[in-house]
């Protein structure tokens, strides 16, 4: 008996080790924008923009101002009346952490920046996730398309680093970005979420929590065969 629990402890160890291995690669793969040329651009519904990645310490501290104030016009008033406050330098930090990432959508001919995400390679209950932090439009490219873009990037980019979810925090008060990733996005709530960790008082968060799990097909015995990862829009963290 002791030594299955301690098989499975080591067993647990080494999925967390093989986890943090995964993490550790993404964030050296440099531009992670580089071996996606087509989705390099986006050009419907009247918008040209061009995207690219940067991790933060080369996202120039004027845009990362700009992205700071988009931020904070578009969910200021949900922090203050979910009753967590709003902190200027907190929100801050969070946003320019040293492993914070971004993608940048600029207006393709004038650069101009039109929105932002914002996102990190991390562990979650010692699994490999890219967190989505922020996701931020300027009110006049909204409803484009170029959101639901930036978050099929976002995907990709986790399928190629063998990330296995995609997740991130979105405020219930916010319903039309909530119904976005639900309806649109096909993000499910995530077993972290209160209303799975806390479901007898689940009603009194101000947030849920929503993800993506990617999914890999088993690896076949042809050795010429490579396993693409592919989304699945049924898929819910429960299939981790
Ligand atoms: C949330 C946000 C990123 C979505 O990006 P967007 O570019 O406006 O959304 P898109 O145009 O890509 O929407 C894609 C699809 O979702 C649909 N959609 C957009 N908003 C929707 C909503 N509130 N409910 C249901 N569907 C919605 C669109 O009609 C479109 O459908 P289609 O593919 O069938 O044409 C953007 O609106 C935004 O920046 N909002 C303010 C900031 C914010 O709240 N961020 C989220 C914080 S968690």
């Amino acid at each position: 008996m002791l030594n299955q629990i301690n098989l499975s402890h080591c067993q647990e160890q080494a999925e967390v080790v093989a986890a943090m291995a995964k993490v550790k690669a993404a964030y050296e793969m440099g531009d992670h924008m580089a071996s996606l040329q087509a989705f390099r651009r986006y050009t419907r519904n009247g918008l040209d923009a061009a995207i690219s990645f940067h991790p933060v310490h080369q996202v120039p501290e004027e845009e990362r101002k700009w992205a700071f104030e988009l931020m904070k016009t578009c969910v200021k008033e949900y922090y203050v009346r979910g009753g967590w406050g709003w902190n200027d330098r907190d929100k801050w930090q969070e946003l320019t952490d040293e492993t914070s990432c971004f993608l940048l959508a600029r207006d393709a001919v004038s650069g101009s920046l039109l929105g932002f995400v914002s996102f990190r390679f991390d562990l979650d209950e010692g699994v490999e996730v890219l967190y989505c932090y922020e996701i931020h439009l300027s009110a006049e490219v909204r409803n484009k398309g170029l959101g639901k873009f930036l978050m099929q990037i976002l995907e990709l980019i986790a399928h190629r680093t063998h990330m296995r979810k995609v997740m991130l925090t979105v405020f219930k008060e916010n319903t039309l970005s909530s119904r976005f990733f639900r309806e649109k996005m096909k993000y499910c709530e995530d077993e972290t979420s209160p209303l799975y960790c806390d479901p007898l008082h689940a009603e009194e968060y101000t947030y849920s929590i929503f993800s993506k799990t990617l999914t890999r097909p088993a690896a076949k015995t042809s050795a010429s065969t490579t396993p693409a990862a592919v989304p699945t829009s049924s898929s819910s963290s429960f299939s981790t």
